[in-house]
């Protein structure tokens, strides 16, 4: 057996991970098992911004950040997380400047900050500029700075190591399995805490923006092993996807004054949303586009409206938004100084996942009992603080506020008591069959099919609208796929970075997901957030103002629903109107 120990393994190094790392780095042997290169995680890929209610282009204040998270999580999100992500994004922000993101700026130095959806000021009265940007690539700037940091501070990588297994023994989490994808060696890290930061699973809807590395290794681990996944019906579709390709087109576009437009020429967001316009949250413009196509008004009849960034004028698009605008051209050949892009909403963040605290503890039930020495935190995490809908610029807040919290709570509460659980007997051993298996079957189905036909099924019936019906198809389709995935069969058997053994564990992993949140969306017989169904187009505060926890069964298709309350501090659930 390949054994490694160290005090604390965290699995993913994008901004969550290696915030974590970075609070623990200096008094404690820390180990970041990474499936790819660090600065190629999906962090880097993030754009618009980091919110923080800095106030520094007009009057801001975290209370009004708090509400607008709230607000736009269609009141399923726990206020006590809205509370800390809204406070200490403040801080976070500056520890970032401070290890030396180069932030925007404005002309007397201080962190320019632009206007995104949802993000108001004085609760609800009209756009506030709260996102702290680095042009639209911020997301890879946060990761090379905190890779640089995590190097200087003697983290240790183990790159190209893929995560198969959590060990747990004694009441508590003790250490996880991986692959070297060099050669696919079995190796297992035995830890007295562990932090998953693996972020999410796009990769299931044909339409993504998601890198090819989300594929919801991390849930799916933890899911096999009896934790619950949370409100997994919860998930985002980003307004402006670049048409067919997915790749993402940021807010920031329509935070600098970009507009959407249908075949008519026509501004149809203000129809919708008359005081924010183009800058209402993401389910709702998701749905305008939506519903627009549906009355004809899609470009050319087709599926997809305009963006357009052409009034903005050359200076200001080269300055604040370079990267996305070469998107345009390279993938569709359209020139944004002069013309519109074609968009249509991609499948962009989980709202749900692995359940935890407010300081990145898993927690495994409805009485929130914490399983003792595992963290969790990003979009792998359901802390839950971005309810059923999460904000543009919350997600990088949610990965430097509740990544610190882990790493920090680690340091300073868990290590000074912990001591190490041994490991289980025969640690590796279910990595080990699995991998084993895989390896040596002679016949059945590649993979190629099954992959493709989940992504159509959970594009075309588990999208920005559901129903009874298009959901009990996509359960019938799931299991099906999960039969034929049982049976697979690699057509390479090497050892050699064998990437297609990699991708059909990953395809098992997405299946997994996808069962969760097909499993939640059709018993949330309401319309709340990024989970709306048009044979119930209501919210049911009634029935529904709660969240779900899915644990999986022998059952196919057919995970354990339990529910909890949702927590509830200052703002009562009213209707959101933008
Ligand atoms: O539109 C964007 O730049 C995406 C940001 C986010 O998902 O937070």
């Amino acid at each position: 057996m390949n054994y490694h120990k160290f005090d604390v393994v965290i699995v993913g190094a994008g901004g969550a991970g290696l915030m974590s790392a970075m609070q623990l780095a200096h008094n404690s042997s820390i180990a970041v098992i990474s499936k790819l290169y660090p600065t190629r995680s999906h962090t880097g890929a993030a754009q618009g911004g980091v919110a923080a209610a800095l106030g520094n282009q007009e009057e801001d204040h975290w209370k009004w950040h708090m509400f607008d998270t709230v607000k736009g999580g269609d009141y399923l999100t726990d206020q006590d997380a809205a509370e800390v992500l809204a406070r200490e994004a403040i801080d976070a922000v500056y520890d970032l400047e401070h290890w030396g993101l180069p932030f925007n700026r404005t002309p007397d130095g201080k962190i320019d900050q632009r206007r995104f959806g949802g993000h108001t000021r004085n609760f609800g009265e009209g756009p506030v500029r709260r996102s702290c940007y680095a042009a639209d690539r911020t997301g890879h700037m946060i990761l090379q700075t905190m890779y640089q940091q995590s190097v200087k501070n003697q983290v240790n990588f183990f790159n190209e190591y893929m995560m198969l297994d959590v060990l747990f023994n004694d009441g508590q989490a003790c250490g996880v399995v991986a692959m070297n994808l060099r050669d696919t060696s079995i190796h297992v890290f035995h830890a007295k805490a562990i932090v998953f930061a693996t972020g999410g699973y796009g990769r299931a809807w044909r339409i993504t923006s998601n890198a090819l590395a989300c594929t919801g290794d991390g849930m799916a681990v933890a899911y096999r092993r009896g934790i619950p996944l949370e409100d997994m019906e919860m998930y985002q579709f980003h307004p402006t996807g670049l048409y067919k390709v997915g790749i993402l087109l940021s807010e920031a576009a329509r935070g600098e004054g970009a507009y959407l437009l249908n075949s008519e020429g026509e501004r149809f967001c203000i129809r919708y949303a008359p005081t924010m316009q183009e800058l209402a949250p993401r389910d709702m413009v998701s749905r305008f586009i939506y519903q627009e196509v549906a009355e004809g008004r899609g470009i050319d009849g087709k599926d997809y409206v305009y963006l357009s960034v052409a009034h903005l004028g050359k200076e200001r698009i080269d300055e604040k938004l370079p990267d996305i605008t070469d998107f345009a051209r390279t993938y569709l050949g359209v020139e944004p100084y002069y013309e519109p892009v074609p968009i249509q909403p991609t499948a962009h963040y989980a709202m749900g996942g692995i359940p935890t605290d407010i300081e990145g503890r898993v927690v495994v039930d409805e009485q929130n009992t914490v399983m003792p020495g595992f963290y969790a935190a990003g979009e792998v995490a359901c802390v839950s603080v971005h309810g059923a809908n999460r904000l543009g610029t919350n997600s990088l807040v949610d990965l430097i506020v509740f990544g610190r919290r882990a790493g920090k709570h680690i340091a300073s509460k868990w290590l000074p008591e912990a001591d190490y659980a041994p490991l289980p007997n025969d640690p590796d051993g279910r990595a080990r069959e699995q991998v084993e298996s895989l390896l040596g079957r002679t016949r059945g189905e590649g993979q190629d099919a099954i992959r493709k036909e989940l992504r159509d099924m959970m594009m075309d019936k588990v999208g920005v609208i559901r129903s009874e019906q298009s959901l009990t198809e996509a359960r019938a389709k799931l299991v099906e796929l999960r039969e034929r995935y049982d049976g697979v069969r690699l057509m390479d058997t090497s050892h050699t970075f064998n990437t297609e053994l990699m991708e059909v564990i990953e395809l098992g992993n997405l299946l997994d997901c996808a069962e969760a949140t097909i499993a939640g969306a059709l018993a949330r017989r309401e319309s709340r957030g990024g989970h709306y169904r048009n044979d119930y187009e209501a919210r049911d505060d009634v029935n529904f103002l709660r969240h779900t926890l899915a644990y999986h069964t022998d059952q196919v298709g057919e995970p354990e629903l339990r529910y909890k309350p949702v927590v509830i501090t200052e703002f009562q659930p009213k209707e959101r109107k933008y």
